[in-house]
């Protein structure tokens, strides 16, 4: 890969140039490495994932100013449950203090929040303070910070199948009418049209896998990893991964229109 992204030294993309025509509309970022972060430093775990709350904060005043229209982070998979119950219930506390603490930011930055995954399951005060801030910022008009929390997507993909096959068994949907945009309506993603698919997904940390992140909306986004752990990345990294985007040739299965 071209060299706009050091994997290992964000530091060294200060200067990075973007092309503010070309900025991705929807970014995603898998926001891993908390926990190995905290362990390099020899703190719990869950001291990773407090600082890993300070990015977001950072990471989304700095998506807005660059104009992203949707940013949507995995904040917590339906798999992570597995976790011992001490982190599960800090993770779980992590968006009170979250939207208790930064929600005027976010609508002086004319910020939406907006959050996607099975939040019925949360604790009830994870689900108040969604549900407060998703009220909070409903007048703004920038960008949309969007949540993954207690999102998997193959059980989105498995409940958004499941109501398009009570729509074919009442008769209101015939099968033949099925069509990629039916699958599009039914996700999780479709409060986010029309960038309901990320151009860009960014996955920190060094781990090359998406973890059951947005498999049906990546068909075509590009994907940067870079080695940097949640905790340490900045409005300069994230600049870094999207020149890298921006040295992409995005085809479509059709051929490249570089001149
Ligand atoms: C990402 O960091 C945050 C969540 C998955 C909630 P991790 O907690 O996965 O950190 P590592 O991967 O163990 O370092
Ligand atoms: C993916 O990270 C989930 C989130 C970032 C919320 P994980 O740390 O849970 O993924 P795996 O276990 O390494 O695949
Ligand atoms: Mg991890």
């Amino acid at each position: 890969m071209f060299g706009f992204l050091n994997k290992e030294d964000p530091a060294d993309n200060d200067n990075v140039t973007l092309d503010p025509q070309r900025i991705p509309a929807h970014v995603a970022i898998i926001m891993d490495g908390n926990g190995r972060w905290a362990k390099a430093r020899h703190l719990p775990r869950v001291a990773g994932h407090k600082e890993g709350m300070n990015t977001v904060k950072k990471i989304a005043i700095a998506a807005s100013d660059l104009g992203v229209k949707v940013l949507t982070l995995y904040a917590f998979s339906t798999e992570n449950w597995k976790r011992p119950n001490d982190e599960v219930n800090y993770l779980m506390q992590l968006p009170v203090s979250f939207f208790d603490t930064f929600v005027p930011d976010l609508v002086k930055n004319n910020v939406r929040v907006a959050v996607m995954g099975y939040v019925d399951k949360l604790p009830a005060a994870t689900q108040k303070a969604v549900r407060d801030a998703i009220e909070d910022t409903k007048d703004c008009d920038g960008m949309v910070l969007n949540f993954a929390l207690n999102y998997g997507s193959r059980a989105e993909i498995v409940s958004g199948v499941q109501a398009i096959a009570e729509k074919v068994a009442t008769g209101e949907l015939a099968p033949q009418a099925i069509t990629s945009a039916t699958l599009d309506q039914a996700l999780m993603t479709a409060p986010l049209a029309p960038y309901n698919d990320p151009d860009v997904l960014i996955r920190t940390s060094g781990e090359e896998r998406i973890s059951n992140f947005l498999l049906w909306q990546i068909a075509y986004s590009e994907l940067v990893f870079t080695d940097v752990k949640w905790p340490d990345f900045t409005a300069a990294t994230l600049k870094a991964c999207l020149a890298d985007y921006q040295s992409r040739d995005r085809r479509f299965g059709g051929l490249t229109d570089k001149k």
